[in-house]
Formats: structure tokens, sequence, C-alpha cells
């Protein structure tokens, strides 16, 4: 059955909801779900925008097929050839063998590189600036190298100001039924998987979704509808959401808070991490999120950071190293090029303790833009009351800091 919405006029939504995938990307749960989105556009030509993961191409086959109602399939309109939205695009070019294919270059080349049999069929290479028409609508394109992968382009069309933004302005969670931004509330259900989202899998390329948005920045008072290939189409409060990608991108902290990140093995280190965040919010700062590492998949750390703009970690030292799944964390952090950050520090180790140095190092040679709080608070097996005076450093330090920032 197909499952279809209506984005304007002549415009639909052909997408699919994916509840089955248990890792995005093979790596990142969504225990939400997550929807591929494509879009059909219904002008004097007929215009498939993006496809979507093989898993959801049965669905998408009998939406396309609904909107079409008999008619051709003319174009095919790739702005990003990822498995997880190009995955069908053989597919189509199978049932709909007259259909011409658009995408750039490098694109193509990475279909090729895939396997994907588009050889034999018309295709139409881009690039930045060009045009096309499709009768009513005209669109052109605008390179997105980056977000997320090399070949990414984004597409406006001029006559209705609709921005196809690929994976720019996408979210986890599946839409199960809702398709536009003010049909959920986002603030309050998706800020935080959208942000989990970018920062995991764009995080990275922070420069490159500047230069993004600065493109956007020319046009933004054209831009009506933003289609992002998953999650919501935006059609109000657009700067709220380029806000937050402003934010995200630059590795501006989205707020002032603490988060507490604790890797322990018998719950001594937790307890401390408990112990401060209990401090804090008795002297007022109560913007703070306690997590164990141990038990918190990587890729809500790293969303949390990026919100936060004070990072506590809190580690026991093992095989006199650095908790491997805390080690794990700053190499992530590390690797989607976190930046801007405070960080305050607690360690822990029996006999020989080794984490709070390893981890300053870390930080300090590894990362770019970071500070450390000179207080740190260093345990010998469990908190002990002789260390109140330094658990009170740490807290007011943290706040003195959280509040100057
Ligand atoms: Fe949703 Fe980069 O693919």
């Amino acid at each position: 059955m197909y499952c279809v919405r209506n984005v304007t006029e002549d415009l639909y939504w052909v997408g699919a909801n994916d509840h089955r995938l248990t890792l995005f990307e093979n790596i990142h749960p969504i225990p939400k779900g997550v929807s591929y989105n494509a879009y059909l556009l219904m002008d004097e030509k007929t215009v498939l925008v993006d496809t979507v993961d093989w898993s959801a191409c049965r669905q998408f086959l009998e939406n396309i097929d609904h909107v079409l109602a008999g008619r051709p399939l003319d174009y095919l309109l790739i702005n990003h050839m990822e498995p997880d939205h190009g995955a069908s695009i053989e597919e189509i070019l199978l049932r709909y063998p007259g259909v011409t294919l658009i995408s750039n270059a490098k694109a193509f080349m990475l279909m090729r590189q895939f396997g994907f049999q588009i050889d034999g069929h018309p295709l139409i290479e881009v690039k930045e600036g060009d045009t096309q028409c499709f009768g009513k609508h005209t669109v052109t394109f605008v390179a997105a190298p980056m977000v997320h992968w090399p070949e990414a382009m984004v597409t406006f069309d001029t006559t209705n100001g609709v921005l196809f933004s690929a994976d720019a302005f996408g979210s986890f969670i599946a839409l199960d039924g809702k398709l536009f931004n003010d049909e959920v509330n986002f603030d309050r259900d998706w800020i935080d998987e959208a942000r989990r989202y970018l920062t995991n899998i764009v995080g990275k390329y922070g420069p490159h979704i500047q230069q993004l948005l600065k493109k956007a920045g020319g046009i933004l008072d054209q831009i009506k509808f933003i289609c992002p290939l998953h999650g919501p189409v935006w059609r109000s409060d657009l700067g709220y959401f380029i806000d937050k990608y402003d934010k995200w991108s630059r590795y501006e902290p989205e707020e002032k808070g603490v988060m507490i990140a604790y890797a322990s093995m018998y719950g001594n280190t937790e307890a401390a991490a408990q112990a401060l965040a209990a401090k804090l919010c008795e002297k007022g700062m109560t913007n703070v999120a306690v997590y164990d590492v141990s038990n918190t998949h990587v890729s809500y750390l790293i969303s949390e950071a990026f919100k936060y703009s004070h990072i506590v970690l809190a580690s026991v030292t093992y095989n006199l190293g650095i908790y491997p799944v805390m080690h794990n964390f700053l190499m992530d952090m590390k690797a989607l090029n976190l930046q801007k950050r405070t960080f305050a520090i607690i360690e822990n180790g029996s006999w020989a303790c080794k984490s709070g140095d390893l981890m300053q190092k870390f930080i300090d040679e590894e990362m770019k833009n970071m500070t450390v709080l000179n207080e740190r608070l260093s345990l010998a097996s469990s908190l002990s009351a002789a260390k109140d005076g330094e658990l009170e450093n740490l807290a007011n330090a943290l706040l003195e800091s959280v509040n100057a920032s």
C-alpha cells in the first residue's frame, strides 16, 4: 500500500520509514527508527529527487507508482548517492528505462565504484550554478562537499523555494505519518536525535557545513521549505534549525551546563561523579547531565558533548592507562573535531593513579581549543571525607567557569 504526503501542490514525499534497522551505518543505535526521504515533482516533466535505502525500496516503488499514476518518470535527480539514499538507483533505472539520471561527476564516479549499472542510460552531469527546467519549475544545483560525502550537492527550486538539502538538516527518528516540523514538537522530542545524527555523522566537517550555510545565507529569504533526506520537512521556523546547525558546525556549545561522564569499575568513581553533580545542583547549577560511559553508546556521549559548554571526565586507571571506554570517548571527540570546551578531571587509582594525567595530556595534545581546569579531584580507591575540600574547589571552579562562559 502506498504511503505518500504532499509537500507542496505538485511535490510529494515518496520516502519510507525504517524501524527494523538497529544500527545506522552499522554503528549508531536508532531506537526510534529513521526515515529515508525522497521526493517526486509532478511538473510538465516528472522528477524523482533521490532514492531510498534498499530495505525500503518496495514501499518506495509503490509510492512512486501511485503518484505517477501512469505517467512516465522523466528524471532521477541524485543529490547524495550514499547507499542509504542511492541503493535504489539501479532499481529505478530498471523499472523506468527511459529515465534520465541527473547528478554530478563525483556522484557518477562513486555510483560506478559501487557497481551501480548507470552507463547506457541518459546521464546529465551538472555542476554548481547549473540550472535545469522541468516546466513550471527551474532548479539550480549547489555543491555541498563533505556534507556528508564529497559528491553531495543540494538542489534549490527557484520556482517554489524548496531546498532539497541532502543530509543537511536531517535527523534520526522515523516520521510515522508526520512530515513537517510543525507537526511534531521538535524542540522537545527531536532535537536530541537531530544533534546526535548531525554531530556523529557530519560533526567532523563543521567548516564544510559553514560553507554550505554561507551559500544558503545568500538566498535565505527565498527558501520556503527545507526537504532533507532524513527527518521532518521544514516549512516554518527555519531560523531555529539553521541556528542549531550554525552552532554545531562552529563547535560552539548549545547550552551553558555540565556533562559529567564517568568510567567506574566498582561504583567509587561513579559516587564521586554523583557527589559533584549534587554539589553543582546545590550551588544552583542544575543544567547537569551524568553519563556512565560503559552503559551509554558513544554516539549519545558525542551529542551531549556538542551540547554542553563544560565536560567533566571521571575515570579509573586501568592497566596504567585511561579506562578503555573513556579512552574511546576521547578518541571519538577528537575524530569528530570537537573544540572550544572546558574540561575538568576526576581520576581514580588504587595504587598507581595515571588516568588524570593521561586524560589531560590527550586533551592538551590531541584536541583543539580546549581548556582544562587546574582543580582536579584525585581519588585513591574511593572518595573519602578528607577530599571534601577538593570536591568543593572543583565544584566552585566549574561554577565560576560556567558563569563566565
Ligand atoms: Fe543519509 Fe550521508 O547519507
